[in-house]
């Protein structure tokens, strides 16, 4: 087949991992007899250097005629906190792209498991699938800042809003992938507290009941599922959740596999005529303070770019050979200095026996 792949490298380490994921898709592409075809654009930071703008006209054209986004990292120190940020680039094309739902595997490799900072024995055989709301809650209702009483000083405001329409269509991915798997959804939410979690459990308890009846439903307070999940990580499957909630338990569940650094994501958005729109990352930050030297570790990246494979251009056999690889070299024993003190390959090294294996 050919597809063409928008590549946002972005910020930090965001360039060097994105290398190591688009050579690995060329590879696997000349391969299994796929063409892909690359186009570069600016995002997030080195987007307003550029610009001005973490999201420019033409970077948004780039993607709207995408078959798929590769994007690796925004942010860092250098672009603070002010009114324009790196941020607002990934936050603008995931509302662009309209991906509303955030797919973050967490798999605990047995080789693995010694270096999680969590006991090996409780962390082996992790197997999750985390689906977070993307383009709803918090991150996209009505923000504001005004000047309050004179004791109170300024007001921040950041509304959590979400609708039915937002909650069900989340909840049907969640719940097909539960039934591809093990039949299990854990829904996590803070209804004993908040009104929009009310309606996420019934909105949710409701499609469930409804349109997946052979799944088996479960829901958990967001403090528990915290707590639960470091204590016993194994036993839950797809957890579905809202979009604060989700960023916060999906860099906590990381931490379980030993490194961020290890783990993909597919932002999926299924169109009214039931296109797909996916935008894929590794789901760690830009690291600006190892940016540069060799130092990331890829795998994130290169099995971001194994989910894009089989979300966006079907192609399941590729994808699952690209993860056997990434997955290979692991098990063989190659760390990135993110997972040993000493003897660390750099991360071209990494990417290139990747491709090898592939081979
Ligand atoms: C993530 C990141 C983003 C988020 C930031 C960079 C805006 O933390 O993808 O989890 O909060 O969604
Ligand atoms: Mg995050």
């Amino acid at each position: 087949m050919k597809a063409r792949i928008a590549v946002l490298a972005g910020d930090g380490i965001g360039p060097e991992v994105t290398n190591e994921a688009v050579a690995l898709l060329q590879r696997a592409g000349d391969l299994y007899g796929h063409h892909f075809e690359f186009e570069t654009a600016a995002i997030g930071g080195a987007a307003i250097d550029a610009t001005g703008d973490p999201l420019p006209t033409a970077t948004r054209a780039v993607v709207q005629r995408a078959d798929a986004v590769l994007l690796g990292a925004v942010g860092g120190p250098k672009w603070g906190t002010g009114a324009v940020r790196p941020e607002q680039g990934l936050l603008g094309l995931r509302a662009l792209l309209g991906t509303y739902a955030n797919v973050r595997p967490v798999t605990v490799l047995p080789a693995l498991a010694e270096l999680s900072p969590v006991r090996a024995d409780r962390v082996r055989g992790t197997d999750l699938l985390f689906v977070r709301e993307l383009t709803g809650g918090a991150y996209f209702g009505a923000k504001s800042r005004e000047q309050g009483t004179r004791d109170q000083g300024v007001v921040a405001t950041d509304a959590m809003v979400y609708s039915e329409a937002e909650i069900a269509r989340v909840v049907r991915l969640a719940a097909g992938f539960a039934r591809e798997r093990s039949g299990q959804l854990t829904s996590v939410d803070k209804a004993n507290v908040l009104e929009t979690s009310r309606l996420w459990r019934e909105v949710t308890t409701r499609v469930v009941r409804d349109e997946y009846p052979d799944i088996t439903l479960e829901h958990v307070l967001v403090d528990s599922f915290a707590m639960l999940l470091i204590q016993r990580p194994t036993a839950y499957d797809v957890v579905v959740t809202e979009n604060l909630f989700g960023d916060i338990l999906t860099d906590e569940a990381a931490v379980l596999t030993g490194s961020i650094g290890l783990l993909p994501s597919a932002s999926l958005g299924v169109a009214a005529d039931g296109a797909v729109r996916g935008l894929y990352e590794p789901i760690h930050g830009s690291a600006p303070d190892i940016a540069g030297q060799g130092k990331a570790n890829p795998a994130g990246a290169m099995l971001s770019a194994a989910l894009l494979l089989r979300h966006s251009l079907g192609l399941e056999r590729v994808a699952s050979a690209v993860e056997s690889a990434v997955f290979g070299v692991l098990n063989a024993g190659a760390r990135t200095a993110d997972l040993c003190s000493e003897g660390a390959v750099s991360t071209s090294e990494f990417g290139r026996l990747v491709r090898e294996r592939l081979a």
